[in-house]
């Protein structure tokens, strides 16, 4: 598709243009798409409500577009290359006329068990091929996927199979990552004990191991292949039919499912792709995510597919078997585009240099980073050791409601800065607001990250509650999409995001609601109350930090903490561990009994000599006592 931006006047122009005059913008950009009938109106949007609706009638299969359109010309290129965990298994590479093959067979896997338009279904399983197969063949028979990271507990998986009463799971027999193997249909069967809403499960073979299938429930993807036809005919899906489903932690409450529709996610997923990493032809295209958040969505999968690429997915870690694994892959495959997360790169720079070292990258042109702000010092260290001075950083900054990149560098057609994620893309309208909701129009200045004007993908809803949908993002600011950032706009007007403003802790690029991880501890009987904040961790980004009111004294404190551990773990996923658990005697509270988490966050940080206004406080003693004990558990 030829809308590629290769300089900064062309940016400018492209801009321009996209502010002027939105909808001949997106409708320009649509057009290259291949749809099965043209909408009738680009636009109708209201953000009171919110009410978003984009290419109006149009009807299209995203499928379509990431895999028959590109049979002919693109037949025999590769469109997936996988890499397995371990280096010394044999790597599997799809061409698009494969995975075309493969996802209409899987496609008829899912019709043949019950699966219909519309229908939900979760798909909990490892990078391997067969997900992002699962994913297209969802897409292809209009079924709403929502995929389920691997590494979230049975809990937190039941909770997302519930919210949405999915009526398929898609999962393997097991996972392996790193030096770790998990059990994955055991995790499943687990989370099955408590939802009603499932009939079928379907099992890629993985590890081999023996699992336990259910008459009835569950069967087995290879012996359901041998029945099925190659030939699957794309379901014609409405522009603003429901795509997918992501949940995604907020500050209040359970995960709330973001709702992506088909025709407006595929415009800008495709648009963003090209552009951001100025993909061409040959190139072999790595992002490191996992398909579980929305960087894999947008950045493995569909993107890329859109622009008939040849994408790349990883099963392992980053420092497994060595802190050199990256660097082997991308001169192993060639890879000219990178795309990953600080908190990696934080995580192999703490390894040293000689891992990085060793290997030439000299296939590398553009190199990404997603999920966080990146710090100068990561930032130098991949510009440096990774990118060897040549190859320009794209910092991107987006959320899992945003669908794809919204501020950005393009390219080696920008300009960058270290940790500035630089000017919006086209057709996308950042404003920085005071706390009094006036938006703030000079340089050189802080305030709350809004957008004012809708992009083709943003969310539609969160899933089943859409006054939800309406009070976090629509209601803060009157007329504004709120991010949930805060930012600087630099004299140049450049972007630099400072990070959450609301009671999100972003570790390792991945998001939790302070209630979400305060209600998994408060599970535990010996538990009072808790109080969750984020302090900065040197690989991580952020950690958790944990304030404790116990009910009695604990027999062993040790113990205990594990067991808060435990419940943690279980109920939402190892990912979510708090870093340190602080037992304390009260909360810092007001006479209204609100947690002042200022204070808590600046006690988790270190930074007491200044803990601002506390003359509000219902107890301000119980603070001293607070930092004292910090002290010496942060050693
Ligand atoms: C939050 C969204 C979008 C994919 C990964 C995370 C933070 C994301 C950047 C960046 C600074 C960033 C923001 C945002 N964030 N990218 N380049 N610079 N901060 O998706 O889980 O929806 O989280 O991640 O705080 O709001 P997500």
């Amino acid at each position: 598709m030829d809308f590629m931006i290769e300089s900064m006047a062309q940016y400018r122009s492209e801009y321009e243009k996209s502010v002027k005059d939105p909808e001949g913008f997106w409708a320009g950009i649509a057009e290259k798409y291949q749809w099965q009938q043209k909408w009738d109106k680009v636009l109708e949007w209201d953000f009171e409500k919110p009410d978003v609706k984009w290419f109006i009638n149009g009807k299209l299969n995203i499928t379509e577009n990431c895999l028959d359109r590109h049979l002919k010309q693109r037949g025999n290129k590769l469109a997936l290359i996988w890499e397995p965990n371990d280096p010394k298994e044999r790597f599997v590479r799809y061409t698009y006329r494969e995975l075309h093959e493969q996802v209409c067979k899987y496609a008829n896997v899912l019709k043949r068990n019950g699966a219909q338009k519309g229908d939900r279904i979760a798909i909990y399983m490892p990078m391997v091929p067969e997900l992002t197969v699962a994913v297209l063949a969802c897409a292809r028979i209009g079924a709403i996927h929502s995929v389920v990271f691997a590494g979230f507990s049975a809990g937190a998986l039941a909770d997302r199979i519930n919210d949405a009463s999915a009526k398929l799971v898609l999962t393997s027999d097991g996972l392996y990552r790193g030096t770790k193997e998990i059990p994955v249909k055991r995790v499943v069967d687990e989370a099955l004990k408590e939802c009603t809403s499932v009939e079928r499960v379907i099992v890629t073979e993985r590890t081999q191991w023996a699992v336990n299938m259910e008459e009835g429930r569950d069967v087995w993807l290879h012996d359901e292949l041998t029945e099925v036809s190659a030939d699957c005919p794309a379901e014609p899906m409405d522009a603003e039919d429901m795509l997918f489903i992501l949940y995604t932690s907020g500050s209040t409450g359970k995960p709330k499912g973001v709702v992506h529709t088909c025709g407006g996610y595929m415009v800008y997923a495709g648009y963003s792709f090209k552009n951001v990493f100025q993909y061409r032809e040959s190139d072999v295209y790595w992002c490191t995510a996992d398909v579980g958040w929305i960087t894999g969505h947008t950045y493995i999968i569909y993107g890329p597919l859109l622009n008939g690429a040849t994408t790349m997915m990883f099963e392992g870690v980053p420092t497994y078997p060595s802190p050199g694994r990256f660097w082997q892959v991308c001169d192993k495959h060639g890879v000219t585009q990178f795309y990953t997360a600080p908190t990696a790169i934080r995580a192999l720079m703490a390894a040293g240099d000689d891992h990085v070292l060793s290997y030439s990258l000299d296939s590398l042109k553009v190199l990404g980073s997603v999920g966080e702000p990146i710090n100068e010092e990561a930032w130098s260290w991949y510009h440096i050791n990774v990118g060897k001075e040549k190859s320009p950083i794209v910092d991107t900054w987006w959320q899992t409601e945003t669908g794809g990149i919204m501020i950005s560098g393009i390219g080696s057609a920008s300009p960058m800065k270290p940790a500035h994620a630089g000017y919006p893309l086209p057709g996308i309208q950042p404003v920085l607001l005071d706390a009094d909701g006036n938006e703030i129009t000079e340089h050189d200045v802080e305030g709350y990250l809004c957008i004012k004007y809708p992009w083709p993908s943003i969310l539609r809803t969160t899933y089943g509650d859409h006054e939800r949908c309406r009070v976090v993002y629509f209601s803060h600011y009157k007329g504004y999409y709120f991010t949930g950032d805060g930012a600087k706009r630099d004299k140049d007007g450049m972007y630099r995001i400072i990070g959450r403003v609301d009671d999100v802790i972003n570790v390792s690029g991945h998001r939790f609601g302070t209630a979400e991880i305060e209600d998994a501890i408060n599970t535990n009987k010996k538990v009072a109350e808790s109080a969750v904040v984020g302090y900065p961790h040197e690989i991580k980004g952020q950690a958790i930090y944990a304030y404790i009111i116990l009910k009695d004294e604990p027999d062993n404190e040790d113990n205990l903490r594990s067991e808060i551990i435990n419940s943690v773990v279980e109920h939402i996923g190892k990912i979510a561990k708090p870093e340190i658990i602080q037992f304390v005697p009260g909360l810092p509270k007001t006479r209204s009994g609100k947690i002042m988490r200022r204070i808590l966050r600046k006690i988790a940080e270190g930074d007491t000599s200044n803990l601002g206004d506390t003359s509000t406080l219902l107890d301000p003693e119980v603070v001293e006592v607070i930092t004292e004990r910090a002290k010496q558990l942060k050693g």
